[in-house]
């Protein structure tokens, strides 16, 4: 389901996925640049109360944020030429690991992706606004218990 939420109704929407995920989630974001992808983890970590300054991965596509209640790893495969090079750094000790992957412009590895995530959208709409879509994509009950908890199921 996809709805226009303001930049604070973003926020909380953040803090409620922190609140209804497990541990080893994996986060898919996906939108354009400058769509809020690292805003958006960012107020993940600071729901985890991370004490570290998180900041883009771009240049070295994984942060590890271990200050928090879970850690988080968080990824930008923007520049990756191929999917399969994530495993470069690491991808698979991190999927195996108990702690958040959030991977900005997760749709470069798709192919890669695990069996299941949840999958974030995130597509330009207004100045202080964006259309969001979500979708835990592999298991249809997770999938309703978590639209529901966040308020976007009908
Ligand atoms: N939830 C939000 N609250 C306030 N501002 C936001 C929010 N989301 C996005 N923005 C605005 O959009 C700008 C770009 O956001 P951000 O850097 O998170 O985008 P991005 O999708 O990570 O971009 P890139 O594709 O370059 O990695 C921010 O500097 C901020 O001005
Ligand atoms: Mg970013």
């Amino acid at each position: 389901m996809r709805k226009t939420l303001s930049f604070n109704e973003i926020n909380k929407l953040a803090d409620d996925i922190i609140d209804v995920i497990d541990n080893k989630t994996v986060i898919a974001l996906i939108g354009d640049l400058g769509t809020g992808k690292t805003t958006f983890v960012k107020r993940l970590a600071q729901k985890l109360e991370v004490t570290d300054i998180v900041k883009s991965p771009t240049f070295n596509y994984v942060i590890e944020y271990l200050t928090g209640k879970i850690p988080i790893y968080h990824f930008d495969v923007y520049r990756l030429c191929e999917p399969s090079e994530i495993y470069e750094i690491g991808y698979e000790d991190y999927l195996n690991s108990d702690g958040i992957i959030v991977i900005e412009w997760a749709n470069i590895i798709q192919s890669e992706l695990p069996d299941e995530y949840l999958q974030i959208n995130l597509y330009y709409s207004d100045d202080e606004e964006r259309e969001i879509e979500i979708k835990y994509v592999g298991n249809d009950k997770k999938n309703e218990e978590i639209l529901k908890y966040v308020g976007f199921s009908n």
